[in-house]
């Protein structure tokens, strides 16, 4: 008999956190519907005190989600938790998580509070918290620094005022697993009332060990796992939720637990957060890279063609990864394109879909071969950009060895035509001192970089480019079989969702 663990996803809260990772308020829902219908058990919608936008977007998440629990994020004080409880009130299932620092160096620096007044606040917080629904969940911040002894405390503290999960976050990624799973182990065996509510395992992997460390955490008695997709949150992220779900699927016989996510859908969730973040996913990410499945020496291919499994602990279809086709041309048709975009899980809008189809003529005209991944980076440009205030229109560049190089863009910004003309220190360089003379700012370029969708010199390209100014970050992602075009789509992208961040007053929020 297998145990069931619980799957709570902190994409959005955790993973927003990521410098650079900001999500819009529809891409939000979009990810939200996706985990849902992945029967991810927990979504942790957002933290509702940290700017409206927040408080919104759980808020319309709630309203929206109807089989998972919905959950917001609070700190201990009432305004908090107040405000977390209107954000998650209309969802049929809601959780309000409340956390607070237990580890000294954290209490007497960040806190500025006295051991017994933490307690006094775990109590109150998580007491109010009851108020408004009967399941609350309650974070030891830095529980792995903690004292094993005020931790205890701390834990009964929060059973007794009712919380119903116990989550002791590895905040900074400190721990090893041997000693995470004992520190489970421990509180459950020691603190009264631990088998009346479940324990929840949240792992930073600052030295690549969240993964190992939620599995312990489960091994230690440990019953939720707080994870994101990508393996997206603060610093070196969290625990990436398509690893916890493989390790636990692929190593049923060494671990006797599962789960009800539905993992042939964990390709899309990756390839969604990558765009909506504009976070490419590393080729030899595990389960979910590129190159997760590829063999590429010869010993290895002549032994996957003879069986599989010399080589594959699962297959590529178990976790929604389809093999690069050959897939069409410029004769396919409406048809055709709409029953292969069904087949890859994307149900498009009307408009959504004739925009795509547009698209994908386009590129079946200038492109020999259009394959599974051109038609995925098509589509999720369309997506990623159908929100941005400032459009790319039209772009000219004269680049080579004569110079100047030069760009003409025309823009579409706020629904209003503009152009201009500017020179470069190269072509890149061109387009975007052009949009940056429509599109004024004093944010820094802290990152572009381009890679091709697939082989060949005429394969799309697929420009990431992350922008700051002031504390806020914000990145962009844009394909295109032209380099350039592709480049001046992302920057626009990038200043256009620079600007909404400015206009909501969003900073930066600390929280681990
Ligand atoms: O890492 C951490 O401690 C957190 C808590 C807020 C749960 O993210
Ligand atoms: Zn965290």
């Amino acid at each position: 008999m297998t145990q069931s663990i619980r799957i709570f996803d902190t994409t959005m809260r955790d993973g927003e956190q990521s410098p650079g990772a900001s999500m819009t308020h529809d891409e939000k829902i979009e990810l939200a519907k996706l985990l849902e219908d992945m029967r991810v058990d927990v979504i942790e919608a957002g933290f509702p005190i940290a700017s409206q936008g927040d408080f919104e977007a759980v808020q319309a998440i709630a309203r929206t989600i109807k089989t998972s629990t919905v959950c917001g994020l609070s700190r201990a004080g009432a305004k908090d938790i107040e405000r977390c409880a209107e954000a998650v009130r209309p969802a049929p299932l809601k959780r309000i998580h409340t956390f607070i620092s237990t580890s000294p160096i954290h209490m007497k620096h960040k806190l500025q509070m006295e051991p017994e007044a933490v307690l006094e606040a775990i109590h109150g917080s998580v007491s109010l918290a009851r108020n408004f629904t009967d399941d609350v969940e309650w974070s030891a911040e830095d529980a792995t620094r903690t004292e094993r002894d005020f931790l205890l405390r701390a834990v009964e503290v929060a059973i007794r005022a009712g919380a119903t999960t116990i989550n002791l976050p590895d905040t900074v990624g400190y721990s090893f697993p041997s000693e995470y799973g004992a520190l489970f182990a421990d509180v459950i065996a020691n603190v009264p009332g631990a088998d009346e509510v479940i324990f929840s395992a949240h792992c930073h992997n600052d030295l690549g060990l969240a993964v190992a460390n939620s599995l312990a955490a489960v091994q230690g008695g440990a019953r939720q796992i707080e994870c994101a997709i990508n393996g997206l949150g603060e610093r070196a992220g969290n625990a990436a939720l398509e690893e916890i779900i493989m390790a636990l699927r692929v190593r049923g016989d060494g671990m006797p637990y599962s789960t009800v996510v539905d993992a042939t859908r964990l390709m899309m969730a990756s390839k969604m957060v990558s765009r909506i973040t504009g976070f490419p996913v590393q080729y030899n990410k595990a389960i979910v890279g590129k190159n997760a499945f590829a063999h590429e020496s010869g010993i290895h291919q002549d032994g996957m063609l003879k069986h599989a499994q010399t080589y594959e602990i699962m297959r590529p279809e178990d976790v929604g990864q389809g093999a690069t086709n050959l897939v069409m041309g410029k004769h396919s048709g409406r048809h055709a394109f709409k029953d292969k975009l069904r087949d890859m899980g994307y149900e498009l809008s009307d408009n959504a879909f004739q925009d795509a189809f547009g698209r994908f003529k386009a590129l079946a005209d200038r492109k020999k071969h259009v394959y599974d991944d051109d038609i995925i980076a098509l589509v999720d440009d369309a997506a990623a950009h159908y929100d941005d205030a400032i459009k790319v229109m039209r772009l000219r560049v004269v680049a080579g060895t004569d110079g100047p190089q030069t760009a003409e863009i025309d823009l579409e910004i706020d629904g209003k035509p503009a152009w201009t003309t500017q020179r470069g220190n190269g072509p890149v360089d061109a387009v975007f001192n052009a949009i940056s003379a429509l599109v004024p700012h004093s944010a820094i370029l802290d990152l572009y970089q381009v890679h091709a969708v697939t082989e060949g010199t005429d394969a799309q390209a697929e420009v990431s480019v992350r922008l700051s100014e002031h504390g806020r970050i914000v990145t962009a992602r844009s394909a295109d079989a032209d380099t350039l075009v592709a480049s001046a789509k992302a920057y626009a992208s990038a200043l256009a969702r620079l600007r909404a961040k400015r206009e909501r007053g969003e900073d930066a929020q600390a929280v681990g």
